[in-house]
């Protein structure tokens, strides 16, 4: 099976329990406190509600929903239209039909005009086929001045055994999308300003340890914390995953 058919494919291949995990994503999920993380920064990044959001390979599409309750107007896109279905369910649901709309549709190939202010992928842009043709279409799809922002794992997801054991069981891409790739296909698509930011799950197990270390000043731990957030700072690594934002 081609990787796109295997992508609209993979929630029928879960069956029941993945269209719930879907329905309640994030809280569903074992990473749920990372997840929540991750969209608050997000949030952060955006401009002010209400503007347009573009959700590309929005899933079951709970991303889509928490800016729609925090008052943008949300368009989800993704490529299996179970996810689609699951993602207007889950907006009636939460009581946002009116600041969303969800199309099915390949995000390497959307034309949907130059009405956005800041379109996403969230844990996406590394299942394409050709995330060159998915950023220039993030492109064409932005208003002048506004901004794309990636969530996406860098070198080494594709060699992870989650990955690998995702790409023999589904058949679905799990490709490495570091910072330096992205914003390498960003330039020639057009965009201008670049951000790397350090991913939220870096962050959060960096920093957010169950147990308090802090008791030791000189630790072997608390000189890694040191180093990490050092680098974080003055030297973003550009080849492991991140937050990336450019501007059109
Ligand atoms: C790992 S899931 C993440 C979904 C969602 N963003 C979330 O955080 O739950 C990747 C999503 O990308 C979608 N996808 C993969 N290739 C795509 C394409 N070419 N166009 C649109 N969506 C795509 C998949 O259907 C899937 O829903």
């Amino acid at each position: 099976m081609m990787p796109k058919d295997a992508e609209r494919a993979y929630l029928a291949n879960l069956g029941a329990q993945g269209v719930n995990h879907s329905l309640n994503k994030p809280f569903s999920d074992p990473e749920c406190g990372i997840h929540l993380a991750a969209i608050g920064f997000i949030m952060r990044l955006l401009p002010p509600p209400p503007a347009r959001i573009l959700d590309l390979g929005c899933g079951g599409g709970w991303t889509s929903i928490f800016y729609a309750r925090l008052g943008y107007q949300v368009t989800g896109q993704d490529i299996a239209p179970d996810m689609i279905a699951v993602a207007r369910d889950n907006a009636r649901i939460n009581d946002v039909g009116s600041r969303t709309d969800f199309l099915c549709g390949d995000f390497e190939h959307i034309e949907l005009g130059a009405q956005y202010d800041a379109a996403i992928f969230f844990d996406s842009l590394h299942h394409a086929e050709d995330e060159a043709l998915a950023i220039h279409a993030a492109w064409r799809a932005l208003k002048p001045g506004g901004i794309l922002i990636t969530h996406e794992p860098g070198e080494g997801h594709s060699q992870s055994a989650e990955s690998i054991a995702a790409m023999a069981r589904f058949g679905v891409n799990e490709r490495d999308m570091p910072p330096h790739l992205i914003m390498a296909r960003g330039r020639d698509a057009g965009f201008t300003g670049f951000r790397v930011l350090p991913m939220p799950s870096l962050l959060y197990s960096t920093f957010y340890q169950p147990r308090d270390y802090s008791g030791r000043w000189f630790s072997k731990r608390r000189w890694k914390m040191l180093a990490r957030a050092a680098r974080m700072i003055f030297k973003p690594d550009v080849r492991e995953g991140a937050v990336v934002v450019m501007t059109k």
